[in-house]
């Protein structure tokens, strides 16, 4: 039962993180519905994500899952809201019976330091570049590879994208992020498609980021 890391964000709202060591089976045996994925690993990803819904809150309805559009997937009278990420071995879920939510998890990695000018504007990198130092010096694990910081706040903006929900986001213009609290673990975003001031909340393991909103 390797649960990796699991928060009672309140009452309402709760998120888990797995280790996944389980086979298909396992996994089949206690998701009844969930989407057919042709690659192996991606479908035990896309299992052990839905696992963690009933993990989370043991009466939540699998078969009124439905799939939007924009490809996220939600419960149309809203008695849960919820959303799912997946990056090598670990399927992270959030759930939440009021509010709005978003999660991602990401393994650091050189790409998204390569991509940095495609989801973050100017003002946005020379914010954090400003703030790196002081940032460190109370979370040296922000420094501890080149990368930790891009995929964090890559992986901060992935969860707003999650959590609005509804698609054609533009991560430079759409997804303001303005201050890091490392005491908090938290970041500060001005979301302007619904001019929504989010607090992204993080944490930082060791080889694995992960971020999330509740509002
Ligand atoms: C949809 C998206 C967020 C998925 O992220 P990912 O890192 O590839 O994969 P993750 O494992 O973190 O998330 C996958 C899960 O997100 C959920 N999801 C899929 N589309 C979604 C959407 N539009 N909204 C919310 N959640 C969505 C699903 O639950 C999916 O898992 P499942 O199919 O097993 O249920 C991503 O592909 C995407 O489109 N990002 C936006 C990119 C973008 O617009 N960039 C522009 C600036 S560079």
């Amino acid at each position: 039962m390797p649960i990796f890391y699991q928060h009672q964000i309140n009452d309402n709202t709760r998120l888990g993180v797995w280790k996944i060591e389980e086979t298909e089976e396992f996994f089949k045996g206690n998701v009844p519905h969930h989407r057919d994925v042709t690659h192996p690993h991606k479908r035990l990803q896309h299992l052990a994500g839905r696992f963690l819904l009933q993990y989370l809150f043991p009466y939540f309805p699998y078969e009124l899952i439905e799939i939007a559009d924009t490809r996220k997937p939600f419960i149309p009278d809203e008695r849960f809201h919820f959303s799912i990420s997946h990056c090598g071995d670990y399927a992270a879920a959030i759930v939440s019976k009021t509010s709005r939510v978003g999660v991602d998890i990401e393994i650091p990695s050189e790409k998204v330091l390569k991509i940095q000018d495609k989801y973050l504007s100017k003002e946005e990198r020379e914010i954090f570049n400003n703030q790196l130092p002081a940032a460190a010096n109370t979370d040296s694990r922000l420094l501890t590879s080149g990368y930790s910081l891009p995929t964090l706040l890559w992986s901060a903006k992935e969860a707003v994208f999650k959590w609005y929900g509804a698609g054609e986001v533009d991560f430079r213009k759409h997804t303001q992020l303005k201050q890091i609290h490392t005491g908090e673990e938290m970041i500060d975003c001005l979301f302007t498609k619904t001019q929504s001031e989010l607090q992204i909340n993080y944490r930082l393991f060791d080889k694995l980021v992960l971020a999330w909103v509740a509002s």
